[in-house]
């Protein structure tokens, strides 16, 4: 497999302005710290570096995995075959002309938010303590109860399978709960919202409200993925597990939080096979107490065992 990686770098360095890496361990750029390597992973240097990337992956018929945070992500210990864009380092402009924010992919939602507060616009203040980029955000649909990031989206631009660049308006795009399905292939590389104008002060006590909530109601101070099921119509996954009674069960170095029972965290030394476990216990014990199947929120990837 290394050879793989090798050949493939090799094929890259010719044409890639980016950072290249072989064999990257993921733990290093998950919020779990849980994670195998990486075959390659490419920093692009910008969208013509990206869409050139994109081509020869295309051509070798390669897998492709972009990576913004890896906030919401599990990836198993086997580590992911092909390339992982990892876009943490690009797509970083971020800018508020009269309610217009336009924000680059790569940019942290936690920044987006403070230049929205700073500039006195509302909207935003739901998005309080949701980790990750703007582009893994839109591709979740990332939000809490108070708002989603796409509620004040005017459009994204992408850079399509074909490497073509196009817009695609909030209308064009199919999205459901924590989901927002683009044209296969598709790479967010800028999204463009529309702010109302508000009070400075209440914006920043909605936030400072909504902060204090969360570090008393989530385990903040250790890894996780954040949630790791989507609530059920009607209910909420971690009162579902919390009435299974599975609250601070451990396996490895993984625990099912005993602060929200919808976190699974990672004491220290947790592999993605022990959160699968905690996993798969709490799907069936739910079900079998509840009749509720939980879904997963957080994208898992990548193989279990060496590949
Ligand atoms: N609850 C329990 N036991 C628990 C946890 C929660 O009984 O162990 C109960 C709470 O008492 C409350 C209800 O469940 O009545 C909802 O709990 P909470 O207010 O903590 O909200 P949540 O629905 O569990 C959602 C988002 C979080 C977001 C918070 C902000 C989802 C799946 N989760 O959690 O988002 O931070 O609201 O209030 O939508 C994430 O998406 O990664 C995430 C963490």
């Amino acid at each position: 497999m290394v050879k793989g990686a090798v050949r493939l770098r090799e094929r890259l360095q010719d044409v890639i302005r980016g950072h290249i890496l072989i064999e990257e361990p993921l733990c290093r750029h998950t919020y779990f710290r849980i994670g195998g390597p990486a075959e390659v992973m490419v920093y692009p240097a910008d969208v013509e570096d990206l869409k050139v990337l994109l081509a020869v992956a295309r051509d070798e018929s390669v897998p492709v995995l972009v990576l913004g945070s890896g906030s919401n992500m599990l990836v198993l210990d086997g580590g992911v075959e092909g390339v992982v864009i990892n876009l943490s380092r690009t797509f970083l402009d971020l800018s508020a002309v009269d309610g217009l924010v336009r924000c680059g992919a790569g940019v942290r939602t936690s920044r987006l938010l403070a230049l929205a507060a700073r500039s006195g616009l509302t909207g935003f203040e739901g998005l309080t303590g949701v980790p990750g980029t703007v582009g893994g955000a839109i591709r979740g649909n990332a939000g809490t109860p108070s708002g989603t990031i796409l509620d004040h989206l005017d459009w994204i631009r992408v850079v399509d399978c074909s490497g073509e660049e196009r817009l695609l308006s909030r209308g064009e795009m199919n999205t459901g709960y924590r989901s927002c399905a683009l044209p296969t292939g598709a790479v967010i590389v800028e999204a463009a919202f529309t702010l109302r104008k508000g009070v400075p002060v209440e914006i920043r006590r909605t936030i400072s409200t909504l902060l204090v909530r969360r570090n008393l109601t989530q385990p903040v101070e250790f890894r996780s993925a954040g949630c790791i099921f989507k609530n059920p119509l009607g209910d909420f996954a971690g009162r579902l597990v919390e009435l299974a009674e599975l609250k601070r069960l451990r396996r490895g170095g993984a625990e099912i939080s005993g602060t929200h029972g919808n976190f699974i965290v990672n004491l220290g030394g947790a592999t993605a096979a022990d959160v699968l476990w905690l996993v798969d216990r709490a799907r069936t014990e739910v079900r079998a107490k509840t009749g509720v199947a939980l879904e997963l929120e957080i994208q898992v990837v990548g193989s279990p065992g060496a590949r």
